[in-house]
Order: structure tokens, then C-alpha cells, then sequence
């Protein structure tokens, strides 16, 4: 990064952030790990129900686990309930209400605009290009007064395509704010991931989920990666007790899953080129946009008509023909594989 040196989270974060005390809580200090302490600082129900205990505030198990998978120090690790927490804890701790502004490139993920608009913080949105690739003389030619953050979605969703690295460097290299990188659907495509790079660039922030590839959507669990004086940052606003018990000990328990995580991430690749490749035949399909996610994004005849249809026959998908450049698109998630059976029959039946 150029201006490597200068960057410092603390001159991008709210006022009333930098002197904020968090509060600590009773667990911070000790957790029930099976020794036979005698727990009575946290006004809990003594009488064991297997989670009559708070949950460790800093999820010290869970979080030894992933850094070890993701080959970074524990203290580059903030985790949330879903990635949604963790992008809302952003907006919380970097942009000021009615003051600031975060960048987007629609079409993409709609909970940056959603939280952007709960924490009353302008979008300045700077579209993909109809091939859904960033923008770069439009991002070369923005002003970015009072921009604090800026959310680049690779692969993005819900185009699938991964964004260009060269374009995300000079992004990095440029940008004067936090620049997030959604890695939601990392784990589908064989690009490594922004992670590996948090040392070059200390305006990196990276988000990744375990409701994807890990098949956990159920239990709510999203990882933040950054350099350690972000993540300290982060830890001050974060509510103690944000990840339960249930899935701390689920998504550790899904961790020592490492094979079957990765042969059934194999499967769902290998489903989605079944589906491309069925789907490029049919009359009514335009356009099969290539995905290096789970999902594949289709332009159709009368996406609103198809849509309907599949309905009729017990088939839901996506209709993302209201976003910019989805002009008559379906999104459609990669399932088992009778699951893209049935879809596939069903979308030959229809006429
Ligand atoms: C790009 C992207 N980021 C984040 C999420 C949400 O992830 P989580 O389930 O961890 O909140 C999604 C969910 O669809 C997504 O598509």
C-alpha cells in the first residue's frame, strides 16, 4: 500500500469509538473448561442444562481452530453472529451517522445498502460494468469525501464471478478508507483468498462466513479478518456474548469435518457445471452467467413468467431481475443433485 505508513484505523473510527470502554464481562476472565472451579461471578442458574453458562466472550476454542485453518494470529479474528454482524459492527465503529458514506458496486450483496441505511450512512454506489467487473475509470474519477469504507463481493453475488486481483490491488493501493472484501463464497472457487494478503495491506478487511461451504447458515457464525488494531478496534463495540454456546460448539464440531467439508464442496462445484451445462440448452435461456460460487445467474426470456412456473411446480429460486444489469435474470443455488434434477426436468417441461 503507498500510503502504507499513514493509515491508522484510529483516524478513520467515530469519535466516541477511540475512547470507549468496553464492557467486561465475568467470563472474560475465566470460562468453564471441566476444572472444578466454583463459578459464582456471572449470576447464572447453577443447575446444569448444558448451557446454563455464558458463552465464552471471546470464543477462545473456536477461534484457535480457525486460526489455525486460516493460518493467521488469533488476534487478526473478530467473529459475529453471520457476516451481517460482523459488516454491521463496521458501520458502527468507522462511519459516522449522517456525516459519512461507504462505496458499493451494484449489482451485489444488498445488506452493505440495508446497514448502510439503518446506521444512516450515505451509499455512493459505483456500478459494475454490464460484465460485472468494477468499474475502474469510474472508481478513478470518484470523489470520496467522508468515504470511509468501500465493499468489493468476490465472487460476487449474485453475478458469481470473482473481481479482477489487479483491480482490488489498485483499489488498495488508492483508497484511503477501510476497503472490505466479501469472501461469502471463497470456498467455491480455487482463488485464494484476500486473507493471505492482510500484511500488505493494513486498509484490508476480509469477511467470510461458515454458512456456505460449511453448510452452517443455521447457526450464524461470520469471521472478520484484519490487522490486530482493527480487530481491537471491533472487540470494543461488540456485544460480549455474540456468539452463543450452540454454535461455538457446532462450528467446532463441523471444523474437525475438514474431508467431508471439502468433498462435499467438490460435489457442489461439479453440480454447478451439471446446471450450466443444462441450462445453456434450453430455448427460453439467454445467457448463463459463469459462477465461482454456489449459485448460477441466468438471463431469461420473461424471468417474472419462468419464475411463476417453477413456483407452480414446488420450485423456489431467485428472481434478480429488479438489480442493475439482471434485466430478466434467475439466481439459482446449487442443490443436491436430485434437487438440480428435478429443477432441470421441471425446466424442460415448460414451454
Ligand atoms: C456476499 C454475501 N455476504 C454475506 C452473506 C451473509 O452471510 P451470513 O450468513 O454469514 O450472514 C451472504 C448471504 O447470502 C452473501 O451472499
Amino acid at each position: 500500500m503507498e500510503h502504507k505508513s499513514e493509515f491508522n484505523p484510529l483516524n478513520l473510527c467515530r469519535e466516541n469509538v477511540k475512547s470507549l470502554a468496553p464492557y467486561t464481562s465475568a467470563r472474560d476472565e475465566y470460562v468453564s473448561n471441566g476444572t472444578k472451579m466454583v463459578f459464582l461471578d456471572a449470576n447464572e442458574n447453577p443447575n446444569e442444562t448444558g448451557v446454563n453458562r455464558y458463552p465464552d466472550p471471546l470464543q477462545r476454542s473456536l477461534r484457535s481452530s480457525i486460526a489455525s485453518l486460516k493460518n493467521l494470529p488469533e488476534n487478526q479474528l473478530l467473529f459475529g453472529n453471520g457476516s451481517d454482524e460482523v459488516l454491521d459492527l463496521l458501520f458502527r465503529a468507522f462511519c459516522e451517522p449522517n456525516q459519512d458514506a461507504v462505496i458499493t458496486f451494484p449489482p451485489t450483496y444488498g445488506m452493505y445498502g440495508v446497514l448502510a441505511g439503518i446506521n444512516s450512512v450515505q451509499v455512493h454506489e459505483i456500478p459494475l460494468t454490464t460484465a460485472f467487473e468494477i468499474d475502474m475509470e469510474q472508481y478513478r474519477s470518484h470523489a470520496f469525501t467522508a468515504t470511509k469504507m468501500l465493499f468489493i463481493c468476490s465472487p460476487n453475488n449474485p453475478s458469481g464471478n470473482l473481481m479482477d486481483r489487479i483491480h482490488i490491488e489498485e483499489i488498495l493501493n488508492t483508497f484511503k478508507g477501510l476497503v472490505v472484501v466479501d469472501e461469502a463464497y471463497i470456498d467455491f472457487t480455487e482463488a485464494s483468498s484476500w486473507a493471505n494478503r492482510l500484511s500488505d495491506f493494513p486498509n484490508l478487511v476480509v469477511i467470510q462466513t461458515l454458512s456456505k461451504a460449511y453448510g452452517l447458515a443455521g447457526i450464524r457464525l461470520g469471521m472478520l479478518m484484519a490487522s490486530p488494531e482493527i480487530i481491537s478496534l471491533l472487540h470494543k463495540i461488540k456485544p460480549p456474548y455474540n456468539v452463543n454456546e450452540l454454535t461455538q460448539s457446532k462450528a467446532q464440531e463441523r471444523l474437525e469435518q475438514g474431508e467431508r467439508i471439502q468433498s462435499e464442496v467438490n460435489l457442489i462445484v461439479a453440480q454447478r457445471k451439471v446446471l450450466e451445462n443444462a441450462l445453456k440448452e434450453l430455448p427460453f435461456v439467454k445467457e448463463v452467467f459463469p459462477s465461482e460460487a454456489n449459485f448460477v445467474l441466468v438471463r431469461v426470456d420473461h424471468a417474472d413468467l419462468r419464475y411463476r412456473q417453477l413456483l407452480d411446480q414446488g420450485i423456489v429460486v431467485r428472481n434478480r431481475s429488479k438489480q442493475l444489469h439482471c434485466e430478466n435474470t434467475l439466481r439459482f443455488t446449487v442443490g443436491t443433485p436430485d434437487e438440480n434434477k428435478k429443477l432441470i426436468e421441471t425446466l424442460y417441461t415448460l414451454s
